[in-house]
């Protein structure tokens, strides 16, 4: 780690100076005048009342007496009024990028493994699976990868809705179409759902009865047990098919009905802490504190009905998880409108005392929106179903190339993958996004494409030649090549970015940053034809800069396509 490095250096400058103190280094925010700075004069100045301009070139005088055989760097200079300028040398990010490929896991910071438990898919059974929970999926999935990546253990979970009102719903219709359990098929389902919520919406007497049936379910009805068993299974197994296809996996496969069973240990714990309130004859938790300064509704754990509610089974589910998988964070990945929901529950437990020495976290996310800035829908305004979004961007792919129809068909659904998740995970998460599947297909740009594309490139070249050594040596032949190192050297600190701030985007940000380095050494530096040694050097680099795309790329649970 080419940091940890610098700011051992500085600090022992900074020491010999007589200050003794914690330093940082930074990469270089003005990139045409130095590689790195380091700005902690000014930190310096003010604990030791002093003048930063004179800490700055009394440390970097010291600094370049330290390093007098050059070995760390080409040039220091000190820039009023603190800052201290750093040009490395050659030597020194050939040595770091040497630790990075010699290490199996480049050399990344080490951390305390602790166990992540992640909740994310949510999909609600019964209902097809839509655009809105292709987020979820894609982004829990890639933070799965990512924590792993970072060297922690992860549990996870699809958590789904699967004894909620839409499956009243649906007993309701096979009830009322007068069907045997038998009858009830996906393409049923997928008719059955949208009708019931419609006549629910419009009736309130249905809307009741469907209630009843859902209560009179989660209270064990056999008669509906055996009906919501057949669902279940008919609507999980298209949601697996989905998933898989999206490479997109799960430890557990649990739900809300799996909560159920705990409901009567934690009524007992709540009630011992006198934490249920009666409201109405609904059963209530208090969440608002004093200096709540926005609205803070209760937790509403029982209706005046007996029914248990969403918050009710996520408490559930916290009492199962903390008791069976001991977890130190538990990170919940749904749309950002759920936020008081989690607000609600994560102040719940906190009172209950379970998650007492566990982080929770809320991880939401903004909208797919259609050009129009609305949530993306088909012209009918429908939601648009996984399976005609994954056929339309098959489509737009094709159409941006003659040859790609004959691409081979594992390879593009590879690129569709590649397509819908470079697209998404570029984004913020928290940030709304326009889904223009033409924008999003095409090989030029920010795109899935545009990123398989170099490192198919790249890979060609490195298929023709053949690789004879593993040590760099000391040169970089020019501002190309070692713009392309820098941005190597800069891996742990994107990847920690990531974790920390559970954000796949700066990822993906850097795995484009690099691409683009990339196709520019690659359009400059032309490779056949070369003196050997030269040429085995950048072969080395090639090698190993490819391998840290893939790697990189499986952080976002994106592949890698045999040709295009
Ligand atoms: N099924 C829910 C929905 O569609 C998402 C579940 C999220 N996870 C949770 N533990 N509440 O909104």
């Amino acid at each position: 780690m080419i940091l940890k490095t610098l700011k051992e250096v500085l600090k022992e400058a900074f020491n010999n100076c007589g200050y003794n103190e914690d330093i940082n280094v930074i990469v270089s925010n003005r990139p045409d005048l130095c590689d790195y700075q380091c700005d902690d004069a000014f930190k310096i100045a003010k604990l030791y009342h002093k003048n930063p301009i004179l800490i700055g070139e009394e440390v970097t005088n010291k600094l370049k007496e330290l390093d007098n055989f050059n070995f760390y760097f080409k040039e220091v200079t000190f820039v009023k009024p603190g800052f201290i300028n750093m040009v490395v040398s050659d030597e020194l990010i050939n040595n770091e990028i040497q630790k990075m490929m010699d290490d199996e896991h480049f050399n990344l910071e080490k951390v305390k493994k602790e166990t992540y438990f992640l909740d994310y898919g949510g999909p609600n059974v019964a209902k097809p699976l839509h655009v809105g929970h292709l987020r979820t999926a894609i982004i829990g999935e890639s933070l799965k990868r990512i924590i792993n990546f970072v060297g922690h253990k992860t549990v996870s979970d699809v958590h789904l809705g699967d004894y909620g009102l839409q499956i009243g719903e649906v007993i309701y219709a096979v009830k009322e179409d007068g069907l045997s359990i038998d009858d009830i098929t996906l393409e049923y389902l997928d008719e059955a759902y949208p009708r019931m919520s419609k006549i629910c919406k419009e009736n309130e007497e249905i809307m009741q009865r469907c209630a009843l049936i859902t209560k009179e379910l989660q209270d064990g009805n056999k008669e509906y047990q055996e009906i919501w068993k057949k669902i279940y299974e008919v609507s999980v197994n298209d949601i697996k098919r989905i998933y898989e296809y999206l490479d997109v996996s799960f430890d557990l496969w649990e739900g809300e009905s799996d909560g159920y069973k705990y409901i009567p240990n934690v009524t007992e714990e709540l009630n011992k802490l006198n934490l249920l309130k009666d409201s109405e004859g609904a059963k209530i938790i208090e969440v608002k504190t004093e200096d709540d300064k926005k609205e803070m509704p209760p937790l509403i754990y029982q209706k005046s009905n007996g029914a248990y509610l969403y918050g009710t089974t996520d408490l559930a589910a916290i009492y199962e998880r903390v008791n069976e998988y001991n977890p130190n964070h538990i990170l919940y990945i749904t749309d950002l409108r759920q936020g008081l929901h989690f607000e609600q529950v994560f102040r719940a437990s906190k009172k209950w005392g379970i998650t007492k020495d566990i982080n929770l976290e809320h991880l939401g996310y903004g909208t797919v929106n259609g050009s129009d800035g609305k949530p993306f829908k088909t012209r009918s305004g429908d939601t648009v179903k996984l399976d005609g979004l994954f056929k339309q961007v098959k489509e737009a792919f094709i159409s941006t190339k003659e040859t790609n129809k004959d691409m081979k068909d594992e390879d593009l659904d590879i690129l569709v993958n590649a397509i819908i998740k470079f697209a998404d995970l570029q984004n913020n998460r928290e940030k709304d996004y326009i889904f223009d599947i033409l924008k999003f297909s095409n090989v030029v740009g920010k795109t899935g494409p545009y990123i398989l594309y170099t490192y198919v490139r790249i890979n060609k070249i490195l298929n023709n030649e053949k690789l004879q050594i593993n040590k760099l040596n000391n040169e970089i032949y020019n501002k190309f090549d070692r713009d392309l190192r820098l941005k190597l050297l800069d891996l742990n600190t994107y990847i920690m970015t990531a974790f920390n701030e559970r954000r796949p985007h700066h990822i993906a940000e850097y795995i484009y940053d690099l691409c683009v380095l990339c196709n520019i050494f690659y359009q400059n530096n032309h490779i056949t034809g070369l003196e050997e040694d030269k040429k085995q050097q950048w072969l080395l680099l090639l090698t190993f800069t490819n391998k840290l795309l893939k790697e990189l790329l499986n952080l976002l649970a994106i592949k890698i396509p045999s040709e295009m």
